[in-house]
């Protein structure tokens, strides 16, 4: 579990969705944030000579959050784009992914993106996955609170696809044993992921990159890496 900060210590408050493996999720022990996302922040907030708090936050709560100053970044597999670089400052890109689609075993009509239209689609509120779901215009969009609640839905065959991260959906294979659901292979975009900083708070995007650069360059990253995504 998380340890208080001794007096004077300085704390880094870092908001994620804990919903989203293998990026950030509760295991065993749910006040131990676990994933990728959780144990590069840890590294780099050790680096800066920072505690790090993790705090669990909706989705859509995230940016809000940062914006309010509870928060002072936000790691949850956040994709970097224009829309949110109005509202928050980015770090340098720390992992590169993208969107997959899921769908029924036995759903033989879904080969594609376009195999979508007039149909009904889960995806998390919020997300990259919403946005590109609503492209399709004929499609019936569910906005679900989690990622982990897509998955209900296409189980409970309450829609026909789920739109989600492409390393959550193939996590999502392996870990749950569901022999009844498939990922296509058409990959819909290309998306970085990025830490959020607040405005008003360049310092701290520096430091952070700073942070990023030296576990890049000393080995660090590439150990967290190995360690959930193999190699
Ligand atoms: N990459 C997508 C986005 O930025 C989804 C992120 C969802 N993250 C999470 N922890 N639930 O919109």
């Amino acid at each position: 579990s998380e340890k208080k900060a001794a007096e004077g210590e300085k704390v880094l408050k870092v908001g994620t969705n804990a919903d989203f493996a293998p990026f950030e999720f509760q295991g065993a022990d749910p006040s131990a944030y676990e994933g990728f996302d959780m144990d590069l922040i840890r590294a780099i907030g050790e680096e800066m000579g920072y505690k790090v708090e993790i705090n669990n936050v909706a989705f859509d709560g995230l940016i809000p959050s940062l914006e309010a100053g509870n928060i002072d970044v936000i790691i949850s597999g956040m994709t970097i784009n224009d829309e949110r670089k109005q509202k928050v400052l980015f770090s340098d890109p720390y992992y590169k992914s993208g969107l997959s689609i899921m769908v029924a075993k036995s759903d033989d009509s879904i080969k594609g993106f376009q195999d979508l239209k007039g149909k009904k689609i889960a995806v998390q509120i919020g997300t990259t996955s919403a946005t590109e779901a609503k492209k399709l215009g004929s499609a019936e969009v569910k906005e679900l609170n989690s990622s982990a609640d897509t998955f209900i839905e296409l189980n409970a065959k309450g829609v026909d696809a789920v739109i989600n991260d492409r390393p959550v959906n193939d996590r999502y294979i392996v870990e749950s044993k569901n022999d009844n659901v498939k990922v296509l292979s058409e990959l819909l975009t290309s998306e970085d992921y990025g830490m959020a900083i607040n405005k008003n708070n360049a310092e701290l995007q520096t430091k952070i990159n700073e942070a990023l650069k030296k576990l890049k360059d000393n080995g660090k990253y590439d150990q967290i890496y190995a360690k959930w995504f193999g190699n």
